[in-house]
């Protein structure tokens, strides 16, 4: 088969719901002449497709909270760039990175992380992102389960292949957080926290979980998906999440562009990954010990699948593993597991 061809079985086996890259077109086309309108035969004859199926795929984008101003008979413009995630739009702010070259948009998925781990176990090449503008079965770690409203948020995921061991694992996941932590700081002006391994916080509360999953033998991991969800501009979070959970807008004060934030913090991703690759874990493991208040002398909750326990953290090994003195005396390596902070 050609590998045209092969890619193209591979996406519709593994991407059924993936939005048509002339839906893409036309946002793009809007976005480039904002304000300008352009009538429904001559994006029709632009992009490729019929004029009703124009009108269908605006109404697609208005109900993904585009604001696309006119209808059928006078033309359609829109008034400024819209807040999607849309790849031609996207792609533009992250020329000379891995992530421009490959970039799936879905309106809805499952999760992300599971398309990103099809579509990696099928051979997808570093770098490819996944996005959704709205997650049905949005998974977190320990088997809880992200809430992804429509639009509200930053559902990602990312395909990497580092050329690293299993066990330099643990600093891949510190590199996510670190990433994560400093496109939060630069947008929001505020100073946020990390909780081990990568959930950054803002005012003691979860705004940016990571879901690191991947596929391993011995001595290589064969890709690794980072699976990215950040609060962005939900105005309220649901009942049971919000004594523990908030988002940017409910910080700030104000909605943030969830295009801007998702380039800072994929361009900010391959400046943190190029560093590991290439310096190794050490100057991660200590600027991530500089901006997490989690490292040294919490009192925290650790929740292995085994047991739980208190103790206070006591430093990071060199690969990033936390260590934890029991309550008691003896210190643990905590490798996976749930930290929360005992007040
Ligand atoms: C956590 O803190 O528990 C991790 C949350 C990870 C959520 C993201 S949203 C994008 C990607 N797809 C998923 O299903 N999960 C991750």
């Amino acid at each position: 088969m050609s590998s045209s061809r092969s890619r193209a079985k591979l996406e519709n086996d593994c991407l059924p719901e993936q939005t048509d890259r002339r839906i893409d077109s036309l946002l793009a086309l809007l976005a480039e002449n904002p304000t300008i309108v352009i009538s429904g035969a001559k994006i029709a004859s632009e992009i490729g497709v019929k004029r009703q199926t124009v009108w269908r795929w605006i109404e697609t984008l208005r109900d993904s909270g585009v604001n696309v101003k006119g209808h059928p008979r006078s033309g359609y413009h829109i008034e400024r760039v819209p807040d999607i995630l849309a790849p031609q739009l996207l792609s533009s702010h992250l020329r000379g990175t891995p992530f421009s070259k490959r970039i799936l948009h879905f309106f809805q998925t499952g999760s992300t992380n599971d398309v990103a781990m099809r579509l990696a176990q099928s051979g997808e090449a570093h770098g490819t992102v996944v996005i959704a503008e709205r997650q049905t079965a949005g998974r977190g770690r320990a088997g809880h389960s992200w809430v992804s409203e429509k639009s509200a948020g930053i559902y990602c995921s990312v395909i990497l292949r580092p050329p690293i061991s299993p066990m330099q694992a643990p600093a891949l996941t510190l590199v996510a957080g670190l990433a994560a932590h400093q496109a939060i700081a630069e947008e929001t002006g505020l100073s946020p926290d990390i909780r081990w391994p990568n959930d950054v916080m803002l005012n003691g509360k979860k705004v940016c979980g990571i879901l690191t999953e991947m596929q391993a033998e011995l001595g290589r991991i064969h890709f690794a998906v980072i699976g990215i969800g950040i609060n962005v501009n939900h105005s309220k979070m649901p009942q049971e999440l919000a004594g523990i959970a908030t988002s940017l807008r409910m910080e700030t004060a104000r909605e943030h562009s969830r295009l801007k934030l998702l380039a800072r913090l994929l361009r900010q991703l391959d400046r943190d990954y190029n560093q590991f690759v290439t310096s190794g874990s050490a100057p991660i493991v200590s600027r991530f010990a500089e901006v997490s208040s989690y490292v040294q002398g919490k009192r925290v909750r650790i929740t292995t699948e085994q047991e739980s326990y208190i103790g206070t953290t006591a430093g990071l090994e060199p690969a990033g593993i936390l260590r934890v003195q029991r309550e008691g005396g003896r210190v643990e390596s905590i490798v996976s597991g749930t930290v929360s902070e005992v007040l």
